[in-house]
């Protein structure tokens, strides 16, 4: 398997999921502080102690070691989140938090000191708790402004440490889960489509504007936009089923067609038109979002089936959205559907749309892992499982590039050392290459330990994806 010389390989990770220290050197509280159980139930009204995400992995003592551990790996970039709550407690403040701002500076430096590019997302599912509760997230106007001076900072102060941005995470998940994706505590059931779309909007003008202003501070900086990016297929080829995947689509398309090409499209007016949306949208919002993206980059971990009569199929499971099930897929111990070829097939059909680069900055498996009692050849996992799967999903990137001449700048594994789950907030749901030793009733040492895919994962980046078969 071939691919290209400056290819971007490496590992992501979100703030929330790793850091812990959720509370020290006057970081405030996230959403994601309030969220013990991920979406599996809603927010607690206070902190609840046994929320996993509050201790995290402690990166943020272990950043050092950790970032060892991806240099040994050979990692080219690291994705990471900067947790805003870190720089801004509670997302409305006059000053940033100096101890905040130190410590990411910290971070970038030593992945320059390993030649590693930090790839960092402004904001991955960890809006500041404040902002949620006082202005119910991106439901107000309000927040464009507070991103805004925000984002402003973070790029003045790492101008030159940074060059790869992302604005924010799966920013298409709004319409699945309000709170994680725009820090919206209003109940789902109580939003309308004309909050949920303006909400977006709001989302979609910062984005352009972080783009502008990432621009003019850097003309160095690479500013991307990011979905969840899931492959739709018809479950049948009854056309009722294509009309229907048709629809599921557009939805799909609505954030990256904004992002890429800088305008409404006009199935996207259609749509609002018909759920009875009037958006309110300035001349300079409009304006604005003409700062398009350098690149487009996406998660992506299992396709789904659409069917216009879906009740008569068993429903799918998965990464925040669902379909229905695909009879000739395998599925993930938390029953996400595997399906690599689905992978190319998105790559494809993104790079045909956008002819911009594409990044994939999210693909893994969640597994059970089981520590070894002894080390063998160096690692304390055996998971072969892991290395399948990877493997047989580069093979599909490689394909896309080579055979089908799509532009990929990079592979980030998610959980490239194994974190708390976002969905369902749990720890024994890893992805890493580096096992954790932390339980999910809290209990464990953080000891880090290299697993098998840890070996595999140095010689696919030392041979740029050569053993990949
Ligand atoms: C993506 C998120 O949706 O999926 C990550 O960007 C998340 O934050 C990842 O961790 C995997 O999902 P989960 O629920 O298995 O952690």
């Amino acid at each position: 398997m071939k691919f290209p010389k400056e290819f971007l390989w490496g590992g992501a990770t979100a703030a929330n999921q790793c850091e812990g220290a959720w509370n020290e050197d006057g970081k405030g509280a996230s959403i994601q502080d309030y969220m013990p159980h991920g979406i599996m139930q809603g927010p607690s009204e206070v902190i609840d102690k046994h929320n996993l995400k509050l201790e995290g992995i402690d990166l943020y003592h272990h950043y050092k070691e950790d970032i060892a551990l991806f240099a040994e790996m050979g990692f080219k970039v690291y994705r990471m989140s900067i947790a805003w709550s870190r720089i801004f407690p509670n997302g409305d403040d006059e000053k940033p938090n100096e101890k905040g701002l130190e410590f990411y500076d910290n971070v970038f430096d030593e992945c320059k000191k390993y030649g590693i590019e930090p790839l960092v997302t402004l904001s991955h599912y960890e809006t500041p708790y404040h902002l949620a509760k006082k202005y119910d997230g991106w439901r107000s106007r309000d927040l464009i402004g507070f991103y805004e001076k925000y984002v402003r900072t973070v790029f003045t102060r790492y101008k030159g440490k940074v060059h790869y941005w992302i604005t924010f995470n799966e920013i298409n998940s709004i319409w699945h889960f309000p709170l994680m994706g725009a820090g919206i505590l209003t109940q789902k059931n109580l939003l309308k489509a004309q909050d949920l779309y303006q909400a977006a909007h709001h989302e979609l003008v910062a984005s352009a504007l972080a783009t502008k202003i990432g621009h003019e501070i850097d003309s160095e900086n690479k500013i991307g936009c990011m979905v969840l990016g899931l492959t739709s297929y018809p479950r049948t080829c009854n056309p009722d089923d294509v009309i229907a995947t048709m629809e599921e689509s557009k939805r799909g398309y609505f954030f990256t067609d904004i992002h890429m090409r800088g305008y409404y499209p006009s199935y996207a007016l259609k749509m609002m038109e018909k759920e009875g949306v009037v958006l309110d949208a300035t001349d300079e919002d409009l304006e604005m979002l003409k700062n398009t993206c350098d690149f487009l980059s996406f998660s992506y971990y299992m396709s789904k089936c659409i069917a216009s009569n879906p009740e008569q199929y068993e429903k799918g499971k998965g990464n925040l959205t669902t379909g229905v099930k695909n009879p000739y897929l395998q599925e993930s111990q938390w029953g996400w559907q595997i399906d690599p070829k689905g992978l190319r097939y998105l790559l494809n059909t993104y790079y045909d749309r956008y002819q911009k680069p594409l990044f994939i900055v999210e693909n893994g498996l969640g597994a059970k892992d089981t520590l070894l009692s002894e080390e063998k050849d160096g690692y304390w996992v055996e998971d072969d499982y892991r290395i399948q799967y990877m493997n047989d999903h580069l093979a599909q990137v490689s394909k896309a590039i080579e055979d089908d001449g799509v532009e990929v700048m990079g592979y980030t594994s998610w959980g490239c050392i194994d974190l708390i789950s976002a969905s369902t907030a749990e720890m024994k749901k890893r992805y890493g290459f580096i096992y954790v030793d932390r339980n999910n009733d809290g209990t464990g040492t953080f000891k880090r330990y290299k697993k098998k895919s840890f070996y595999w994962y140095k010689n696919v980046i030392e041979t740029n994806g050569k053993i990949i078969s």
